[in-house]
């Protein structure tokens, strides 16, 4: 009789408790406070900011996935190959700008349905574009993104929140500013073959 019970208690232990329901215990846009040495209102701002550019980040970081699935062409290879490695270093600044919202208490965007409410990069289509077009539309979202930012960073080196401002000027306009670099050279119109 025992042995009964005390194998039903453990299976009842040993049992996930799914289904759980909750308040969120903090709001989007709320800030909680950390000893960090920065006011309130500079957190504030360098939130707001980082969750604009992350929205476009993330909104880039996915453009690269959909034309590295649907370039075509003479130069797909390489272009397969180049929008993922764009993707990967794109992904890498998502997760940076994220941590540095957390990191200073707030509350970082994360599913598509917000960021697609908040980003100001222009939605393409679901279909498939040239490849100039695709090259385009990805120049345009990181011109986007280096505007922001570099108004930003100075926001933040104004207001004295240094880490926010190393964040911006080393890695999200450096890496941008590389990326263009590299998508630009293929819309440059010069001879394949024969020379003019
Ligand atoms: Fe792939």
């Amino acid at each position: 009789m025992s042995k009964t019970t005390n194998a039903g208690t453990d299976v009842d232990r040993a049992r996930p408790i799914d289904h759980q329901m909750g308040h969120e215990f903090q709001g989007y846009g709320h800030l909680t406070k950390r000893p960090i040495a920065l006011s309130e209102s500079v957190v504030r701002q360098s939130v707001d900011n980082l969750n604009q550019v992350l929205a476009d980040t993330i909104t880039l970081r996915d453009m690269y996935k959909k034309h590295h699935w649907q370039t075509a062409g003479p130069t797909f290879h390489q272009l397969h190959l180049l929008f993922d490695k764009h993707f990967e270093e794109q992904n890498e600044l998502v997760d940076s700008l994220a941590e540095r919202i957390q990191m200073l208490g707030g509350v970082s965007l994360a599913m598509a349905a917000d960021v697609a409410e908040t980003t100001l990069v222009p939605r393409p289509p679901k279909g498939r574009e040239e490849v100039p077009v695709q090259v385009s539309r990805l120049l345009h979202a990181h011109e986007i993104v280096l505007e922001e930012a570099r108004s930003m960073a100075r926001q933040a080196a104004a207001s004295g929140d240094d880490g926010t401002n190393d964040l911006l000027v080393s890695d999200v306009i450096r890496g941008n500013e590389k990326q263009v670099w590299f998508l630009s050279e293929h819309v440059v119109d010069v001879p394949l073959v024969r020379a003019d």
